[in-house]
Order: C-alpha cells, then structure tokens, then sequence
C-alpha cells in the first residue's frame, strides 16, 4: 500500500487530466482540460499538437490540483501516469512529467494502461452502492476502442470480441463529418437524432445475430454515405439530418444490444454488464442496454458522464486497484508504447 494520496495523469490523447485519489480511493482534486479548440481547425486530433499543448497545461494542472487538495508533492505517496495505448507523444509528456514528480518526491510511479482505467472505472468507491464484484462483462466503447471485455479481477482480462474495423465512437465521428456537424460527433448526433424519425433510414445492423461478439462499423457509416450522396445537391435539409442522425443511432443501438447479448451469453456469471468510453456518455446506447441487462436480471453500471470520457481519476483508480492487487512494482523503467493491448 502507499503512504500518502496518489496523483494521477492521463494524457493518451487530447484530454489533459490530473486527479488525486487518497488511498481509499476518495477524490481529492480532479481536473480535466479538453484540448478540444486546438484540435477543431483540423477535423481530427493532431499528435504533435497534442503533445505540445499537454507539455504546457500538465504544470499548471498538477499545481492546481495540489493546491486544491491542500498537499504539496512532498505529501504524495505515489505517482500515477497512463503509459499506454495512447499517441506517443502525449504518453511520453505525462509519463515523463509522472516520473520527474515521482523521482523528486522519493516516491513510486505507476505506469497504468488505459484501457484497464475504462475497465476499472466502475468499481470506483461510491458509484455503487456495494460495489461491483468480478467478474463482469465490460463494453469498452470509445472513439479509439470497441470491445466486449471479461474482467475476472484486477489484472485479468480476456477480449470477448471487438471490432473488425471502425470502432463505435469513430462511426458517430465519421457520421458526424458527413452531416457537417462539428467533432466529437456523438454528442452532436445524439441531439440531432432526437428530433428525427429512426425509421427514415433504413441502414444495416452489421453482424447482428451472427455467433460471437465482433462488431463491424464500416458498412453502416458507407451506408450512410450512401444515403447523403443521394440527396439532392446542397446543404443537407436540418429535418433530413435529423432522420439520418436518428437512423443511424437506431442501428448503432441495435447492434450493440445484440452484441452485447452475446458477450453475456459468453460470460453467464457475469455479475453486471459494466458500459465505459466516451460513446456510453449516449442516453439512447444507455437506455437500451439498460433494457438488456434487466432483461438478464442483472445490473448495468454506467459511470457518470465525467467518468465515461478520459479522465485522470480512472488512471489513478486503476493504480490503486493494482497496488492493493499487489501488482504495481515501481515503473520508472517503463517506456510508454502507443499499442498495449
Ligand atoms: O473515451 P473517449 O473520450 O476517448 C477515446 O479514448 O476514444 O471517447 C470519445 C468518443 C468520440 O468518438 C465521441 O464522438 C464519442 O466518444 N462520444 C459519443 C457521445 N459523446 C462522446 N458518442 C455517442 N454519443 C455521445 N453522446
Ligand atoms: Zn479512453
């Protein structure tokens, strides 16, 4: 166990976050800082920017952070940074910020991996009532990540199925360019399609009702291509994008209830069906699994939104989780790597 409270970093891509985590787990201090205005003028997240902008936030971030919670690095008992999968520049920034505080406190680094973040992020204390006990049934659904994950326990992990292609929030996104709404596309194509009509479109649920539990996201998003090249040249009427928006959201929920039954059909000692990334921040996505799993009889756990996106609290959660697992030796020789599956 550690001395003194742990601070975290994520910087895997264009959120700066810091958090720090007592050793119970409470919350100290959180704070995330989206990149979001730096990345707009080019359409998608530039690494080189990226990197850059997380090197000149990550200062003062962490000094707010301490400030709030009333320590100075010398109070810490560990450090805590995201050392992977992620963009490489942005892993090397935190984990070399990470280990610099680490070093200069005499204290231990922890070097997490994100997707164990996502994974962990339910069992945060708190969130629900008792707990969630091992093992459950993780639907990790980001813009970077699709995948039906069994967490048997902390460390132990095995990939159900995931997807063939696109990943789930990365065909919001795609979706989102078509109908010439702003990116992160989820959350612009959740509102749109609540005012359309989800029965306009009739777009294809790819793989449902086929054995396992692999997700495939490109036909749907050629689909939908399809369907905005035929219409009539101009912009695209608002009542029209609704309908696609809705359309489109109709079949990504279809094909995740169905997946997503499947897992479970894998893993029937599943305790909870867990759902974490950015795209489960989504009410449609939440209500219909939320369908599932009462019809499983058991429960579906869904971080707050704040959570369901990157965050440092999930990195120093996961640390913790493995500190008490007995399973996080000291990392300062850990080199971030982009792919950590
Ligand atoms: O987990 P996250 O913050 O970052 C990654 O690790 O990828 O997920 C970001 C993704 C983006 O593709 C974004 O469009 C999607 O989550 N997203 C949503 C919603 N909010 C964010 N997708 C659907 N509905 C939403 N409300
Ligand atoms: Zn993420």
């Amino acid at each position: 166990s550690i001395v003194g409270p742990l601070l975290a970093i994520e910087s895997s891509c264009d959120e700066t976050a810091v958090a720090i985590l007592a050793p119970d787990g409470r919350i100290m201090a959180e704070h995330v800082l989206s990149q979001f205005a730096d990345h707009a003028p080019f359409g998608g997240v530039v690494p080189e920017i990226a990197a850059r902008a997380h090197l000149s936030h990550l200062p003062a971030l962490v000094s707010h952070a301490l400030a709030e919670a009333g320590l100075t690095t010398a109070d810490l008992g560990a450090v805590a940074a995201t050392t992977g999968p992620g963009l490489i520049g942005g892993l090397l920034v935190g984990a070399g910020f990470g280990k610099g505080l680490a070093l200069a406190a005499g204290r231990p680094f922890i070097a997490v991996n994100h997707l164990e973040g996502h994974a962990l992020t339910a069992r945060l204390p708190g969130l629900v009532p008792g707990g969630v006990a091992f093992p459950y049934l993780l639907l990790l659904l980001s813009g970077g990540h699709c995948q039906c994950v069994a967490v048997d326990g902390v460390g132990r992990y095995r990939r159900l199925g995931g997807t063939i292609d696109d990943a789930v929030g990365e065909a919001f996104d795609k979706v989102a360019k078509l109908l010439g709404l702003p990116l992160p596309g989820g959350p612009g194509i959740e509102r749109l399609a609540a005012l359309g009509d989800a029965k306009a479109f009739p777009f294809p649920r790819p793989l449902a009702g086929r054995a396992g539990c692999d997700f495939s996201f490109s036909g749907l998003k050629t689909a939908v291509a399809q369907a905005v090249g035929a219409l009539p040249v101009g912009a695209i009427p608002h009542a029209t994008a609704a309908d696609i928006a809705a359309s489109f959201q109709a079949a990504v929920v279809d094909v995740l209830v169905d997946r997503a039954g499947q897992a479970l059909k894998m893993l029937p000692q599943a305790t909870a069906l867990v759902v974490a990334g950015g795209v489960a921040a989504n009410q449609a996505i939440r209500a219909a699994l939320h369908g599932l799993a009462a019809r499983q009889r058991i429960a579906l756990v869904a971080p707050p939104l704040r959570y369901c996106g990157d965050n440092a609290v999930m990195i120093g959660w996961a640390a913790l989780e493995r500190l008490h697992a007995g399973l996080a030796q000291d990392g300062h020789d850990q080199r971030p790597q982009p792919r950590w599956p």
